[in-house]
């Protein structure tokens, strides 16, 4: 069985009892463990809908979303959250006050359990992508493509199954951009993890394995 199945997907944004949108309209398909797909289409298409479904934040769907052959309505949004998927975007999200490893740091700080494996995990996240000569920097004294390096090891530090990646250069030029997707490619196969990226861009899509494409929220 596919670690990812996505059968019949749909999504509608609802006001005043009004159907306003049809963001998804029956999605279809499935990811394998360790799998890095891209997810393309134009802007509206349903893509950060797709996304955010699938990163346990929208539950208003219909259809049927399994994760290693689980229902994603029967995790535990917490456990969901943080130790079956991680999420960047395309603004970076990092929290100004915090350091590069505070930052890192931040989806342990509820659980207390910030020991030496948490510290050894840090250096070896800081190490991949790149940044220990960063550790102690602020976001402001970042470039783009540290600062979303910043966030891909956020996303990692609780060893994530699935990464998801919201448009992850959008903010940054083509080289940047290219440098990031090498650094999730790194990751898919370092961390073993599954990558699901979403873009318009089709010249990032094809640099991963498969390509999805979402034509008004449908997959063609
Ligand atoms: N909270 C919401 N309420 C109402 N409509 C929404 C909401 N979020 C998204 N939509 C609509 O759903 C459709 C799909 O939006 P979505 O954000 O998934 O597109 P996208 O493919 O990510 O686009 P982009 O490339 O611009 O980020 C759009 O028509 C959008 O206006
Ligand atoms: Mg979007």
């Amino acid at each position: 069985m596919s670690y990812v199945q996505i059968e019949n997907l749909k999504r509608e944004y609802v006001m005043n009892k009004e159907v306003l949108v049809e963001a998804l309209r029956g999605v279809t398909f499935n990811i394998e463990k360790r799998e890095i797909i891209s997810v393309v289409g134009a802007s509206g298409s349903g893509k950060s809908t797709l996304l955010n479904i699938l990163g346990g934040l929208d539950r208003g769907y219909t259809g049927k979303v399994m994760i290693d052959e689980r229902d994603v309505k029967e995790y535990n949004p917490n456990f969901y959250r943080r130790h079956i998927v991680g999420t960047i975007f395309q603004q970076f999200y990092l929290i100004p006050s915090l350091s590069v490893e505070e930052n890192i740091l931040l989806p342990m700080k509820f659980t207390g359990d910030k020991d030496i494996e948490v510290k050894k995990r840090l250096d070896y996240l800081l190490d991949m992508v790149g940044l220990e000569k960063r550790r102690k920097h602020f976001p402001k004294e970042l470039s783009g493509g540290e600062a979303q390096r910043v966030a891909i090891a956020r996303s990692l530090i609780d060893t994530p199954k699935i990464v998801l990646a919201d448009e992850p250069t959008g903010n940054l030029d083509s080289k940047t951009g290219d440098s990031i997707v090498n650094l999730l490619k790194e990751v898919n196969k370092k961390e073993e993890v599954t990558v699901i990226l979403v873009t318009h861009d089709r010249s990032i899509a094809k640099k991963t394995e498969r390509v999805i494409t979402l034509v008004d929220g449908k997959n063609v």
